[in-house]
């Protein structure tokens, strides 16, 4: 069974976005992930079509909301193409808007939406965890902004996709005590932060029987229940991957365990850092 490569987005969800995106009129959008049009229709009717750029990933998806945008009277410009890379042709924007999530915010985008200007993208990665990221753009290539409340997911960019690998096969390890309950990874913010602690990882498993598969290295962990009411992991490979997620769940269950609006996102040409309780405090570099 192949996976689904385009869908169409709760339109509650849709709407809420773009009033978070605080887009004013007058003011360029260039809208990443068209998929059926139905999000660009609404960004049309609020900004007129001239306003609105559209990228498509897939050329067959983009034709249907081609035909069904112009249905519906509306001529956004729209582009068949790869979003990551921003609008082939340039341009300044003053708003971007992502409907496909990414595992680190395209440093093209950086450079097309004018320093002022606003992006609002899921954050997301192998293990399937997200975050709604609203950045305001400093420069040219540096970005700062915060997480919005809520549960906000949407199926990850093309090219930042997992690429394949083999079926998975647990392989014996060095074994030792768990220092956290494992369970907190199958919780909304806990996933996200071992997703940050484990960046190139994918998540399986359920409950306290966790599995994290690297897809760098091979490296992999796995907790289960142990014979005390505690948790063991076994890991294996050179990313001791259960010590990064155990470190990261510690900082932030020390800090208070907030929700993702109490994390923020750092971005320059160097780096890209998400953080809790502020700028200097603890942080994990995003993969770009
Ligand atoms: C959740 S759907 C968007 C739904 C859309 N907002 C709507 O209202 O129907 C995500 C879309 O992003 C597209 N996509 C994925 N990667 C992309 C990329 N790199 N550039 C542009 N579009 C991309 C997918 O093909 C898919 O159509």
């Amino acid at each position: 069974m192949s996976a689904a490569s385009s869908s169409s987005t709760l339109p509650s969800l849709v709407l809420r976005m773009w009033r978070q995106l605080e887009v004013e009129a007058g003011q360029r959008v260039l809208e990443v992930g068209t998929g059926t049009g139905y999000s660009t229709a609404l960004g049309a009717h609020r900004l007129g079509g001239d306003r609105l750029t559209s990228i498509e990933y897939d050329s067959a998806v983009g034709r249907a909301a081609a035909s069904a945008l112009a249905a519906a009277g509306y001529a956004p410009r729209l582009v068949i193409g790869d979003g990551m890379r921003g609008d082939p042709e340039g341009g300044a924007y003053d708003r971007l808007i992502a409907t496909c999530s990414v595992r680190y915010v395209p440093m093209a985008w950086l450079h097309q939406v004018k320093p002022g200007g606003k992006i609002l993208v899921t954050l997301s990665g192998w293990s399937y965890a997200s975050g709604l990221a609203h950045l305001t753009v400093t420069g040219p290539g540096t970005a700062t902004g915060r997480f919005l409340p809520g549960y906000t997911s949407f199926m990850i960019a093309r090219p930042h996709d997992r690429p394949p690998r083999p079926t998975p096969a647990l392989l014996p390890g060095g074994e030792r005590p768990s220092r956290i309950n494992p369970a907190v990874i199958g919780t909304w913010t806990g996933g996200w932060v071992a997703q940050l602690a484990a960046p190139a990882a994918e998540r399986m498993g359920a409950g306290p029987e966790q599995i994290l598969w690297d897809i760098s290295t091979g490296s992999q962990a796995r907790t289960a229940p142990g014979p005390d009411g505690g948790w063991t992991v076994v890991q294996r490979g050179p990313v001791r991957l259960w010590d990064r997620v155990e470190t990261a769940i510690r900082l932030w269950q020390a800090a208070g365990e907030p929700h993702q609006e109490g994390f923020g996102i750092t971005v320059s040409a160097v780096r890209q850092r998400v953080w809790i309780v502020g700028e200097e405090g603890p942080g994990w570099d995003l993969p770009a």
